[in-house]
């Protein structure tokens, strides 16, 4: 299997490359020019394809003939990184392709989410500062999520929980909406997020799912694990 790791060079992608490695797939790796140095680890096994990832040209030739495509939605800067960057995937990944993006709980499917009202307060305040420093752009992966939602390609887009660092506790448990009682924890390792994200590559029941994650070992999970909604 050929997968292309877009946001390779973040903390997501790093260990997006490491588990696709770990499986004997080929990886492409796409990132900004500056951040080349820190896939230096995985230097002579990957391909790397440097630049902006919401330049379609790039991203076109990244993942030609790949047959699943790992991509990180970073809502940075004011500049439709986030549409731009999955736009480009799901026009130009090859036509029965699977498609794996990485977003957080925020991002809503089908409206049925219930978030606290801490959460909801949270994720307005964060929305409005960054619009201001003009740093990040919250409303940006939003409209990401609605495109690749309104696709018909192969997708499955993974809402992460807040994130740690740490060793593996194994697969997320998920649900298909946030406010159900596994996902209370509100808690995933980040090498754990990656897993799920490439595991979803070889696991047809999840596409056209958003599913919500948390880690497998929290609390929450551990009480309700095997009641998704
Ligand atoms: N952090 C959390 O608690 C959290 C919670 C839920 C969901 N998530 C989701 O998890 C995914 C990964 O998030 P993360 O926090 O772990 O970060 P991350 O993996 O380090 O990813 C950040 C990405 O953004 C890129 N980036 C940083 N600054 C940029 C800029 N100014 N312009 C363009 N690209 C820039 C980075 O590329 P460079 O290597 O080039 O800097 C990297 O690819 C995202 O989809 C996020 O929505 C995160």
């Amino acid at each position: 299997m050929k997968v292309c790791v877009i946001g390779a060079s973040g903390k997501l992608g790093r260990y997006l490359v490491r588990h696709a490695l770990d499986r004997g797939y080929e990886v492409v790796g796409v990132c900004r020019e500056r951040s080349v140095p820190k896939l230096a680890e995985f230097a002579d096994r990957i391909t790397v394809v440097p630049g902006p990832t919401n330049d379609p040209e790039l991203i076109r030739k990244a993942v030609a003939g790949c047959d699943g495509v790992l991509t990180v939605l970073a809502p940075w800067g004011v500049q439709q990184y986030s549409s731009g960057t999955a736009q480009a995937v799901l026009d130009f990944a090859e036509p029965d392709a699977r498609l794996v993006f990485s977003c957080g709980w925020h991002i809503s499917r089908d409206g049925e989410d219930r978030y606290s009202w801490r959460f909801k307060a949270t994720v307005r305040i964060v929305t409005v500062l960054a619009r201001l420093l003009r740093a990040v752009e919250i409303d940006d992966q939003v409209e990401a999520g609605r495109r690749i939602f309104a696709s018909d390609r192969r997708w499955t887009v993974v809402r992460g929980s807040d994130l740690e660092e740490g060793e593996s506790q194994g697969l997320p448990v998920w649900s298909r909406h946030v406010g159900d009682p596994v996902l209370a924890s509100n808690l995933t390792r980040r090498v754990d997020f990656a897993l799920f994200m490439v595991e979803a590559l070889t696991d047809d029941t999840l596409v056209h799912e958003a599913p919500a994650i948390v880690g497998r070992l929290s609390p929450s999970a551990l009480a309700h694990a095997g009641t998704r909604n």
